[in-house]
């Protein structure tokens, strides 16, 4: 069994990018500059923006952190990001989801100008990805196509069953696994909370990826022997055993399921590093502009 280890993989991914961004200041060329958007002071989403920061400043990037509290209205909100929209010193910005309930996340997303929607949440970017046409891809699902592609996991006529159909994870991953591409070209079944025989489709899968959100929900019943699994879920549970009274696990229950796979990404230490190294990937493209 291959432990898909996206610790080691991001950290690869970094290292190649820092070199890019020598490359750019021994040219005197721009360096990226992202911004972030946080509203409220929701704790895991305060965690994930600051790995961002510490991530930009490890490959060399500028970055900005812009904290608005939680009663901040969409108006005040919508002033901060058409202010980044027309900064010509920020390339990139993303608004941390999810936003406090008065607040409309489709009409932020719409806000954020293509161009510098480094989280490719923008339905332009969303349309282009579909296409296979240049944009900035989600951070999560080209996440796990670079976790994929640098393992050599066989993608290519292979049945891969997403499931969870959310706007940025599932639905883009099943639209990045059937484009012609490698890794790409699979077959995709994207299965949702009213999948019949979930069991049954998910036995005949080559490639599971896991994305809806409940703690350790696929089970080994439901994976063949030999399945490649992606486990995109991150869950805090009560754990006394530990120091902190908690432990992080995914939507898979990895103890039993590991053994019966080919290859399998732990959590943590799986997807959620490869989230924030496709966003400095997405950084970089800003100012390359390509
Ligand atoms: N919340 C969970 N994942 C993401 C992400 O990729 N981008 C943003 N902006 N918010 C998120």
């Amino acid at each position: 069994m291959i432990l898909l280890d996206g610790k080691a993989t991001s950290a690869a991914i970094k290292e190649e990018i820092a070199q890019q961004v020598d490359q750019l200041k021994s040219k005197g060329a721009k360096v990226p500059h992202l911004a972030a958007i946080l509203v409220g002071s929701d704790g895991a989403s305060q965690t994930y923006v600051n790995a961002k920061v510490k991530a930009c400043e490890r490959v060399g990037f500028e970055s900005t952190l812009i904290e608005l509290p939680a009663d901040t209205t969409e108006d005040k909100l919508m002033e901060t990001i058409d202010q980044l929209n027309n900064d010509d010193a920020i390339d990139g910005f993303i608004v941390q989801l999810p936003l406090p309930k008065h607040i409309d996340e489709d009409k932020v997303t719409l806000r954020v100008a293509p161009h510098k929607d480094v989280d490719g949440f923008h339905p332009e970017n969303v349309g282009r990805m579909a296409l296979g046409l240049p944009t900035f891809l989600p951070a999560t699902p080209n996440g796990v196509m670079e976790m994929l592609g640098r393992y050599n996991i066989e993608t290519s006529g292979k049945h891969c069953v997403v499931i969870g159909r959310s706007n940025i994870v599932g639905t883009p991953m099943s639209i990045l696994m059937s484009r012609n591409s490698n890794p790409g070209n699979s077959t995709v079944t994207l299965t949702h909370s009213r999948t019949a025989n979930l069991k049954e489709v998910c036995l005949s899968a080559d490639i599971i990826i896991v994305a809806l959100g409940k703690p350790k929900f696929l089970t080994a019943d439901m994976v063949k022997e030999g399945a490649v699994v992606v486990d995109v879920g991150i869950h805090r549970i009560e754990d006394s055993s530990k120091k902190s009274g908690f432990r992080l696990v995914g939507d898979v229950d990895f103890e039993t399921v590991a053994p019966k796979c080919a290859a399998i990404s732990p959590v943590p230490g799986g997807v959620g590093p490869m989230t924030i190294a496709s966003l400095l990937q997405n950084g970089l493209k800003a100012v390359l502009k390509n």
